[in-house]
């Protein structure tokens, strides 16, 4: 069965988590990169705890949750309008700078992001970046109430997009959801925007390991519990050739 659909993650993949910190350190000078590493670790956190727990509340939710726990962490309050603001944020993330020309590279195929992210957030964060312009459609894992890499979380895909699992090419660089989608039955492609030698000599380097040394040390490298992706590459822009590569080897 070939390839019809390319699915992408949205957090980490198509958009770069990372700049929430413009926000995070104009809100709390010198305390932007603290707050950006803890925010997204805890937000994933909470995906997990209340998927394991059967009590699901949407991302925009365990966004705001984990700002909260943040800020608590430091003795910082904000109040509810700053607080609305920050997390905000996250509705106005940037995609990283290989995503709109990979998208448009890849416009044989059918684009869609499968995401953690509730209806309004992917419905805002796709027109907020102008990337809805080149995908068909967003869905989120809001109707099954699970977060991945929760099975239940890769289901969305048939059910709104009709492909079958081997009809689709799943991209994420989270490790988690490569894992997930991987034993979901989706071929995957992983997006390393971290070496693992340029994280080894990071770690090295450091005289103090810092909130964003310790967040790709633990949030974008590999995951060691098999489920592992079937191509690795550095950028979005090389996915013409693995799907190149997959159509030749079919
Ligand atoms: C998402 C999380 C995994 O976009 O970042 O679903």
């Amino acid at each position: 069965m070939s390839i019809k659909g390319i699915v992408f993650d949205a957090y980490g993949t198509l958009y770069d988590v990372q700049t929430v910190s413009a926000v995070t350190d104009k809100a709390f000078p010198g305390f932007g990169d603290y707050i950006t590493q803890v925010w997204r670790m805890k937000q994933l956190e909470y995906t997990w705890l209340r998927t394991m727990m059967g009590d699901y509340q949407d991302f925009w939710a365990c966004t705001r949750d984990a700002l909260s726990y943040t800020l608590k962490t430091i003795g910082l309050t904000a109040d509810q309008k700053h607080f609305d603001e920050i997390a905000e944020a996250y509705n106005n993330l940037k995609p990283y700078p290989d995503a709109k020309e990979a998208l448009m590279a890849l416009q044989g195929y059918r684009l869609a992001i499968l995401s953690n992210g509730s209806p309004g957030m992917l419905d805002a964060l796709t027109r907020n970046s102008g990337l809805d312009k080149h995908l068909e459609t967003w869905i989120s894992v809001d109707p099954v109430k699970a977060f991945k890499p929760d099975m239940r979380a890769y289901e969305p895909v048939h059910a709104q997009m009709g492909l079958a699992r081997d009809e689709v090419l799943f991209v994420s660089s989270n490790g988690f959801d490569v894992c997930g989608a991987k034993r979901f039955g989706f071929r995957v492609a992983r997006i390393e925007r971290v070496t693992p030698k340029a994280l080894n000599k990071e770690i090295r380097d450091a005289s103090v390991i810092s909130p964003s040394t310790m967040f790709k040390a633990t949030r974008m490298r590999i995951e060691d519990i098999g489920h592992g992706p079937d191509h690795v590459v550095a950028s979005l822009k090389e996915l013409p050739t693995v799907l190149e590569t997959m159509e030749n080897a079919a």
